[in-house]
């Protein structure tokens, strides 16, 4: 089957990675890809948000799968768009629809889903701009760090989290009242900061049955030691070692399968990914957040762990016949590390040669922000590479990654030496 990717990160090129490898996979095409993904398949110049040269590009390539790898089509509504256009309905698309995507694209549609179906998760209040003042006097109620979530889409910049009230409250303000966040935070849910370590679950649902794919903590900020500021995620580690198979069924029981059935209860149509971000506080599971997605660079880690044909994997979830397919996971980890460019997340430069990249390395090299320029590869955004390598022992497969990075350069590449660091 002729199968299409959406998206040009190091995701979508471990999405095409594996896919590429599937004996059911003829012709792959990757929208609109990097440099990484040009070599396993054919990329294609369109928007992920532009569904009708989405389409356009689907029926001349006779394409039967599309795979969707970031959150913005998903929240805009490609599924539904496929399953009301005759020409493509019978079109597999993994990812849920509109309603299912608002369990990421509006935080509280995901704590009102969560308290419906007794999901653990921190308490919270919502607030919008005619209750400000409520929702001041409320901050005053709890006890510091106060976390306050815009509700909508705000390219994962959205959640602040504060030790003082009277900044608490003038944020509020600003997210309220001064559109901090533009439409994001038009609301904004206010809720107890959960004190624990984090970690991500990765599930595949076909809208009944669902598998738990292997979980990965990512590492979030720029600095080592987990300082400074935000970013996409500068690592992932899978599987997470504390996560014992008494906690995962913790997770699987009190919210992985509440999760499922009150997709299906709900009457919610959802046939992708589900990423659960949680933290364990003393020994129980809370969800902080619904991602309707893999993560980035999660997916660099989790992906090259399945064993199982993810063709099959995802064509059963298309079907709704999930639960035949038995889901086969290396037992070795897998330890990501991503290069960035200089500067990233603030201001960074484009258009960097890429040395190193054809040294023979064990592991993966999946690309993220390159392009082609004649010859050579370029850099043409903040993240650049997620290099993956897998071994028994995570602190092993630490160090090949570290090995393999070594053997690649770039002008101001940098990356964090203390991937793992916690574990
Ligand atoms: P989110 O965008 O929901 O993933 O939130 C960003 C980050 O904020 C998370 O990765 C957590 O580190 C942190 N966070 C979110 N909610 C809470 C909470 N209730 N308690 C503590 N930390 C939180
Ligand atoms: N690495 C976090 C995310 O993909 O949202």
């Amino acid at each position: 089957m002729n199968i299409l990717v959406l998206g040009s990160g190091g995701r979508e090129h471990a999405f095409a990675t594996q896919l590429a490898k599937s004996p059911q996979c003829d012709q792959l095409f990757v929208a609109p890809g990097n440099a990484g993904t040009r070599l396993l398949a054919t990329n294609l110049q369109l928007a992920v948000t532009d569904f009708n040269a989405i389409k356009a590009a689907v029926l001349e390539h006779a394409i039967e799968m599309v795979v969707v790898g970031p959150e913005d089509p998903l929240v805009e509504g490609i599924y539904d768009f496929f399953k009301a256009d005759q020409a493509l309905n019978r079109v597999m698309v993994i990812g849920p629809s509109a309603i299912g995507a608002e369990l990421e694209g509006s935080k509280e549609r995901a704590k009102e889903f969560m308290a419906t179906h007794h999901i653990p998760t921190a308490a919270y209040q919502s607030f919008t701009a005619e209750t400000l003042k409520e929702g001041q006097a409320f901050l005053a109620t709890m006890n510091p760090p106060y976390v306050l979530k815009a509700d909508g889409l705000a390219a994962g910049k959205g959640v602040l989290i504060l030790d003082n009230l009277a900044q608490a409250q003038k944020e509020l303000e600003l997210m309220l009242a001064n559109a901090k966040f533009g439409k994001a935070s038009e609301k904004v849910v206010v809720e107890a900061f959960l004190d624990g370590i984090e970690l991500s679950v990765f599930v595949l649902t076909d809208g009944s049955s669902y598998k738990i794919l292997p979980t990965a903590k990512d590492y979030k900020r720029i600095g080592e030691g987990d300082k400074g500021l935000n970013t996409g995620g500068m690592g992932a580690i899978s599987p997470v070692p504390f996560a014992d198979s008494v906690f995962m069924e913790k997770i699987d029981s009190q919210i992985v399968k509440p999760t499922v059935e009150g997709l299906k209860k709900e009457g919610i149509t959802y046939e992708g990914f589900v990423f659960i971000g949680l933290i364990k506080v003393g020994d129980d599971p809370f969800v902080i957040e619904y991602n309707v997605r893999m993560g980035d660079p999660e997916t660099e880690a989790v992906l090259p762990r399945i064993k199982t044909d993810l063709v099959t994997l995802l064509e059963a979830t298309a079907n709704h016949n999930l639960d035949s397919v038995p889901l086969e996971i290396d037992t070795r980890a897998a330890a990501t590390i991503m290069a960035v460019s200089g500067g990233y997340p603030e201001t960074y430069e484009k258009g960097k040669r890429i040395n190193g990249l054809d040294k023979a390395h064990e592991g993966f090299v999946f690309h993220a922000g390159t392009t082609d320029q004649e010859a050579h590869v370029i850099t043409s955004g903040g993240r650049v590479l997620a290099v993956t390598s897998l071994d028994e022992d995570f602190r092993v497969a630490i160090k090949k990654s570290y090995q393999t990075l070594e053997q690649i350069s770039f002008d101001k590449i940098y990356y964090r030496h203390d991937i793992g660091f916690d574990l």
